[in-house]
Formats: C-alpha cells, sequence, structure tokens
C-alpha cells in the first residue's frame, strides 16, 4: 500500500483543498491529512484562521479524499510522522516549491500543481469589511499600536486625533496616517472604531461619545477608575450593539491564555495564593503623567490592572476584602502591595513605580505551583513546579512584537463575531478592576508605609 501525506490550515475550506487533496490521494492508495492545530498557527503569524482546528478537521473530512486525519503541533514533525506512519510520498502545492526538499531524506517529495486564483486568505479578505479604526490620544502605547494593527488582516488605522494637533500631526506624518482631526467629532463618522489611548482621566468621556455614537471602541488599560461608570458604558455599548473592550496585552498573550486554562484544568490544584508583581522605575520627573496625582498619577492606576488580571481570571470577582499598603510620595503612590482576602485563598500583589521588586507571578495550589519570571505580563515561558521535581514542565511560547496585535485581533473577531464580552478579560473583570481602582481613589482600607 501506498501511503502519502499532506498538510495543511484548511480555513475556509475551498475548491484549491479539494483539487490538492484529489490530486494527493490519486498518487497513492491511503491519505493522511495533517491539519495545524490553532496554537500552531498562530505561532506560525496566522492571526486570523477563521474556522477553529475542528471545524477544519470537519471540512477536510467531509471531502472524503482523506482515509485518516492527524493534527500537526509543532515544527519538524512532518519528519516524525513520515516515519511512524510509513508515508512513501510527501505531497503539497506548488507554493511550497523546494521548501520540503529536506524531507527527501525520508520519502518522495511531490509538489502538486495549486489551484489558481483561489486562497484561504482572498476568501477571509472578501468576506470581511476592514474596520477602520481611529486613535484618540498619540501617546506612548498608540505608538506601538499602529506598527502591531499591520499584523492584523480586517482592519486598518485610518484617522488621529489628539487635543495637541501638532503632536497628532508628527505622529501621522511619522505612521502614514491619512487624517488628523481636529476634533473627536468630526473623527468619529468616518471610522467604524475607536482606540482610546488618551491618559487615564480622559476615558470615560472619549469612551462614552465613541459608544454613543455608534462606534466600537477598545479603550487602554486601566479602563475607568470607578465601578459605576464602568458598569454604565458596558450597559451603553451592549444597548448600542457595539463592542467594547479593554485593551490589556496581558490578557491576549498566547502563553498566558494557556497557563490560565491548565490552572483551571486542575493541573496544580486548588488555588490558595497568587503573587504578583510589576515594577517600572523612572526618572523622577514631576512633568510625567505618571507622577502627576491631578492625572491620576501613581502605580495602582498605572499598572494595577496587570497583577488583578490572573488574580481575577482565577479567583473570580467575588473577593471579601482588600487591603492595600502604600509608600505615598508628593501625593501619588510610588509602591502598592495589595492583599486580597477570598474565602478560601489570598492573593497579594506589588507595583512600583518607585520601588524595584522581582517581577514574577506565582501560583500556588494543593497539588504545585506556577512560575512565570519576570516579565510575566508579556511572557513566553512557564513552568509547573511539583514536590517531585521529575514531574516539573517546561512551557515555551511565540510572543510577537509589542504584543498589541493579539489585542487587536481579538477586538475585530468580536467585532466580526458581535461578542460583547471577551473570554480572555471579561466584562464582569474589567469591572471589578474599576472597583478596586475606585477603592484606591477613595482610600478605603489603604494604610501607608
Ligand atoms: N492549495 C492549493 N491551491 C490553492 C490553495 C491552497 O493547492 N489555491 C494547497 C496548498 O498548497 C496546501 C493545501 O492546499 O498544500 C493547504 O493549504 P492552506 O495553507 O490551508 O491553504 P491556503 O488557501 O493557501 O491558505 P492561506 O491563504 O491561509 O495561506
Amino acid at each position: 500500500m501506498k501511503k502519502v501525506i499532506t498538510y495543511g490550515t484548511y480555513d475556509l475550506l475551498h475548491q484549491g483543498h479539494i483539487n490538492l487533496l484529489r490530486r494527493a490521494k490519486e498518487l497513492g492508495d491511503y491519505l493522511i491529512v495533517g491539519v495545524t492545530n490553532d496554537s500552531f498557527d498562530r505561532d506560525r503569524g496566522k492571526l486570523n484562521v477563521r474556522n477553529n482546528v475542528l471545524e477544519r478537521v470537519e471540512a477536510v473530512r467531509a471531502t472524503g479524499y482523506a482515509d485518516q486525519i492527524i493534527i500537526e503541533d509543532y515544527v519538524g514533525q512532518k519528519i516524525d510522522d513520515v516515519q511512524k506512519y510509513g508515508v512513501d510520498i510527501f505531497a503539497i502545492g506548488s507554493d511550497w516549491e523546494g521548501k520540503f526538499d529536506y524531507l527527501k531524506e525520508f520519502c518522495e517529495v511531490v509538489y502538486l500543481p495549486r489551484t489558481e486564483g483561489i486562497s484561504s486568505t482572498m476568501l477571509r479578505e472578501e468576506s470581511q469589511e476592514v474596520v477602520k479604526i481611529g486613535i484618540v490620544g498619540c501617546g506612548r502605547v498608540a505608538n506601538r499600536f499602529v506598527p502591531e494593527s499591520e499584523f492584523v488582516n480586517g482592519v486598518k488605522v485610518v484617522g488621529v486625533y489628539d487635543l495637541d494637533e501638532e503632536k497628532a500631526k508628527r505622529f501621522s506624518d511619522d505612521k502614514d496616517i491619512s487624517h488628523v482631526y481636529k476634533t473627536f467629532d468630526q473623527m468619529l463618522p468616518e471610522v467604524d472604531a475607536v482606540y482610546v489611548a488618551t491618559p487615564h482621566l480622559a476615558h470615560y468621556e472619549y469612551v462614552r461619545r465613541g459608544i454613543e455614537a455608534g462606534k466600537h471602541v477598545l479603550c487602554e488599560t486601566p479602563f475607568v477608575l470607578n465601578g459605576n461608570e464602568a458598569k454604565e458604558l458596558y450597559h451603553i455599548a451592549e444597548e448600542k450593539g457595539v463592542i467594547l473592550m479593554e485593551a490589556n496585552k496581558t490578557a491576549h498573550c498566547p502563553a498566558f491564555n494557556h497557563l490560565m486554562v491548565m490552572i483551571k484544568s486542575g493541573l496544580i490544584g486548588d488555588v490558595v495564593d497568587i503573587d504578583a508583581s510589576l515594577s517600572k522605575l523612572w526618572d523622577d520627573d514631576k512633568t510625567l503623567r505618571e507622577f502627576d496625582p491631578t492625572q491620576a498619577g501613581g502605580s495602582m492606576y498605572e499598572m494595577g490592572s496587570y497583577p488583578l488580571l490572573p488574580i481575577l481570571k482565577l479567583m473570580g470577582i467575588h473577593y471579601e476584602n482588600m487591603n492595600l499598603y502604600c509608600r505615598m510620595k508628593d501625593g501619588v503612590d510610588m509602591y502598592t502591595k495589595g492583599v486580597i482576602r477570598y474565602p478560601n485563598a489570598v492573593c497579594t500583589f506589588r507595583v512600583g513605580l518607585g520601588v524595584k521588586t522581582e517581577g514574577n507571578l506565582v501560583i500556588s495550589g494543593t497539588k504545585g505551583y506556577a512560575y512565570v519570571p519576570a516579565p510575566w505580563w508579556k511572557t513566553d515561558y512557564f513552568e509547573l513546579r511539583y514536590e517531585n521535581p521529575a514531574d516539573n514542565k517546561k512551557f515555551f511560547y511565540k510572543w510577537d512584537g509589542a504584543g498589541l496585535r493579539y489585542e487587536i485581533q481579538e477586538f475585530i473577531s468580536c467585532i466580526y463575531n458581535h461578542r460583547f464580552s471577551s473570554a480572555r478579560l471579561r466584562r464582569r473583570e474589567s469591572i471589578c478592576m474599576a472597583e478596586m481602582m475606585e477603592q484606591f481613589t477613595e482610600r478605603k482600607n489603604i494604610y501607608e508605609i
């Protein structure tokens, strides 16, 4: 029996795929089809695959050409598969000509003619209107947002607005953005979505005006500093049928997401303690917004939403109380340590603009613990550790560029799929963070050190 193997993503299965599978099958008696899994595709930079792996496997099965379907998980798997399944012929479309010659050591390699004029990329682009984004606030994070958005299909930054028009002009020249708007209201009719990257205290107003105008809004973290404001904004967004999402890049980081689902699956037992820390020392420059009490400066507002993320995702939003221990200077917290009590757990976090901490994340459970080294908020690596070191496991992932592409991709995906709450950072979690910020603002349960 002659065994043939071929691989692909098979997203939005099309005639090109069907022709290829038929031709591959005709080369032998038994066809194995390797379908890439979702995280492998993400690692390869395919951020916009529409069908998930189960749907893609079903589509391949429905063609009737595959005798066996396997999942492709890792780089180098093709050599393993060829040997494991006793494959005679490796077949792939001619767009890969020459790329798999290294397999000739193990089997025959055949490049089959590719069907002209069709591809999954084309279908994805055709079925997707480009979401036109306007940026409000041309600061540091907006600077990173524009190049990152170029890695995501179906989105284009078309305009910017900043209170400081000159700054907006420099930004648009530098980033090659076509429009600079004189007012936010001028920008709104021209865009489908708004990315709010202003200082924290301006978030509420821009978000509200954006969603009331029927625009989707991606708002930088911290979203707002008040629980009722957060609830109100999510409520209006849903009424208006638009997506409102808090942009917390860690929430969309592939390694962080995988860590969360592994812990929720019980791999370290019941979680009893989470300790997360984050610090960034700045020059003590009073002109920086980060040190200005009138602009919600300080460590808690600036960084708190990152360590709160694993805590709220794993322990939930129903904590019993939160005590905050702060080192204040000139009206802002240079350092804050939070202790959050849950019925069966206690969590701590540390954030510092003026104190350097070890920036790791440790999640302790009844069977083992997860250790994520600094900088855990943009991690590509973590370990699960147990009493018996032989059971320890290390996990490696990819983290591309500044990492904002993952949140942009999720925002676009929520828009297309009309998902009002992203599983990566639920609305209720975002609201809870705003309530915690409010507790800080009201100086409740705060102890100065
Ligand atoms: N293929 C083909 N003819 C096409 C498109 C794809 O023969 N018009 C082949 C590829 O060469 C590959 C297999 O189908 O052997 C699966 O390819 P895949 O990457 O899933 O399809 P594409 O449509 O090329 O996907 P994308 O646009 O996402 O790269």
